[in-house]
């Protein structure tokens, strides 16, 4: 380390990073239940990504004709292709109604129907009696802007409980005792250039997901998976990072998201001949099948000459036919995405839409009760991971629409409640040495001083291309092992050839961007080796070279691991096919839509 940084230490019962739906949650609740409660965050709050959702937000409420959580359940787990462990998802479904209530009586300002009941919408891969009845309506909704309602509320809640925020800071890395017991985290506030190492009993990650490894994504770009890779550098295995969603529907050109809650309300895909292809893959969902259905299927028509427009390679998005007030009224921000961005009237013209990386479903991997595990499935204490950012696994190899808000307001509220259960009684702050902090120092201090030829802008691009190119919906072991090597040159890049323009720490975006491309590299690498290891095809990842599921080979979560010399590796966990009180189990079937 070759610069003394300005360090402020700070100390808190408990530390949340990141000010999504998942962490506004959780530090609300902690603090409501007496709790010195930090929250950092590296954008504003009400910027976090959660804002971007757009359709709905799950919960069997029934408000639309029968439904119940197991049948909720049932669908999640048919959804994550029996990869998602069964004790998380019956905890979600099952708080899922309550948790909605609890918004409301909040003030999220939920669309009502004609009764003045919450609005609910039909999803993809949702349906009642256990798939054998009609659609469920089960996405409770704010319009197309439920997202932005939830994060809204939250960060009032939060406020209004003095949780203490520490906005424009960006989490550098966790900080360990010798035990490997969570002590906090080193930060970087940006206004200032100082460092700040918060000092937490429990620390909770809510970091969001990594879509910004790819080129062509709805994620934000914030979403570059800090959470996870701070993880990663501290020697514990992330989990199922192989499986990536890509949404059906994002605008051609832009990649903004247009909601699957057109289709839930009526929408439907055509090629350039005009058809519904979806016809062809899922004659009894449709435009509802599940995502991964959809998008490989688009792709598909796309490969097959019957992509739209000069170049053949998009496809179409029809509103037309819906009634002009119900669009108005229900979908204003994809008329007026649309309208901006593509200069096109949804009630007169199709939609250009083509799939584009949505959703990560792998993570930091946690029991039900959000605690990160180690490789050995071991506690790690003082450490919980929340939202995208963690796989619990409620989503397992695809997650269902609408589940990803689900996700955030129920497993935030019991991490916080869990946080403050051990923070109750007071205890002292073990002292944290210098010891403690020199590799998290000296990672930023090795950045910070590179002084290559390549810009970090230039390699981050360089990197999406790379997945882009080779991790892409379908997969082979040929792409991946080119993708693998293109990604190993790039490491070589990062650590000796990446230029830093000035080392100042005050507002240095280029570092910022340093700091940022790095865990992205990273979680790329995790990615493209866990896909080139899984032999099969399931959910969201889809192997041409081994298009079935094998369950008896890979009915088992991934773990990959990285050490500081770019070296993998890789082991498997079993999947939680039950949950302790048995209220649901459901055994392996064919997933077809
Ligand atoms: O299409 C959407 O409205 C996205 C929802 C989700 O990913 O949960």
């Amino acid at each position: 380390m070759d610069k003394a940084y300005n360090i402020i230490y700070h100390t808190h019962d408990i530390l949340v990073v990141g000010a999504g739906g998942a962490g506004l949650r959780a530090a609300a609740t902690a603090s409501a239940a007496n709790a010195n409660v930090a929250c950092i965050s590296k954008v504003s709050p009400t910027r976090s990504h959660t804002v971007a959702a757009q359709g709905g937000i799950n919960a069997a409420l029934g408000n639309r004709g029968k439904d119940n959580w197991q049948w909720h359940a049932y669908d999640t787990v048919r959804g994550s292709d029996w990869l998602g462990d069964q004790d998380a998802i019956a905890i979600m479904c099952e708080k899922a109604p309550e948790a909605i209530i609890e918004l409301e009586q909040m003030g999220m300002p939920f669309t009502r129907d004609d009764e003045g009941q919450i609005y609910q919408r039909a999803y993809g891969g949702q349906k009642t009696d256990f798939g054998k009845g009609g659609l469920a309506y089960r996405a409770c909704a704010v319009a197309d802007r439920t997202g932005h309602a939830l994060l809204h509320t939250l960060y009032s809640q939060a406020l209004q409980q003095n949780v203490e925020f520490f906005v424009e800071y960006s989490a550098l890395d966790l900080i360990f005792d010798e035990q490997r017991k969570c002590l906090g985290l080193l930060a970087w506030e940006m206004e200032s250039g100082d460092l700040h190492v918060f000092q937490a009993h429990i620390t909770i990650l809510a970091t969001g997901g990594f879509g910004q490894i790819y080129e062509a994504t709805t994620a934000s770009t914030i979403c570059t998976g800090d959470g996870n890779a701070m993880v990663l550098r501290a020697g514990l295995a992330l989990q199922d990072m192989e499986f990536i969603q890509f949404h059906p529907t994002s605008l051609y050109g832009s990649g903004i998201l247009i909601t699957e809650g057109a289709r839930g309300e009526g929408a439907y895909l055509t090629n350039a001949n005009g058809e519904r292809f979806m016809e062809r893959y899922a004659p009894n969902y449709m435009e509802l099948a599940s995502r991964d259905v959809i998008s490989r299927a688009m792709i598909q028509e796309i490969l097959a000459g019957r992509g739209c427009g000069d170049k053949k390679d998009h496809l179409h998005l029809r509103l037309e036919h819906l009634d002009a007030n119900m669009i108005d009224g229900k979908l204003p921000s994809i008329k007026e995405i649309v309208k901006t961005f593509a200069r096109l009237d949804i009630h007169k013209h199709s939609i250009p839409i083509i799939p584009a990386v949505h959703y990560t479903m792998g993570g930091i991997p946690t029991n039900s009760q959000s605690q990160v595990i180690d490789g050995n499935g071991n506690i790690v204490e003082g450490l919980l991971a929340i939202g995208e950012t963690a796989c619990t696994s409620v989503h397992g190899a695809n997650r269902l629409g609408c589940n990803a808000l689900l996700e955030l307001v129920v497993f935030g509220k019991s991490a916080g409640e869990m946080a403050a259960s051990i923070t109750a009684k007071p205890k002292s702050h073990k002292e944290i040495t210098n010891a403690m902090l020199e590799k998290a120092l000296s990672h930023l201090s090795n950045l910070q001083n590179l002084k290559g030829n390549t810009t970090p802008n230039k390699l981050r691009k360089e990197l999406q291309k790379t997945m882009h190119e080779y991790g892409n919906i379908f997969r082979t072991r040929e792409l991946l092992e080119k993708g693998n090597k293109k990604l190993g040159d790039l490491w070589q890049i990062m650590n000796n050839d990446l230029k830093i323009a000035d080392n100042s720490l005050i507002w240095n975006n280029d570092l910022l961007d340093a700091v940022e491309t790095d865990n992205l590299l990273r979680l790329a690498i995790a990615t493209l080796n866990s896909a080139l290891n899984r032999t099969e095809s399931r959910g969201a990842h889809f192997r041409a070279d081994f298009p079935k599921r094998d369950d008896e080979n890979w009915l088992v979560h991934s773990l990959v691991s990285l050490n500081e010399a770019g070296k993998v590796s890789l082991a498997v966990r079993p999947v939680r096919l039950e949950n302790e009180e048995k209220t649901i189990s459901f055994p392996l079937e064919e997933r077809g839509y």
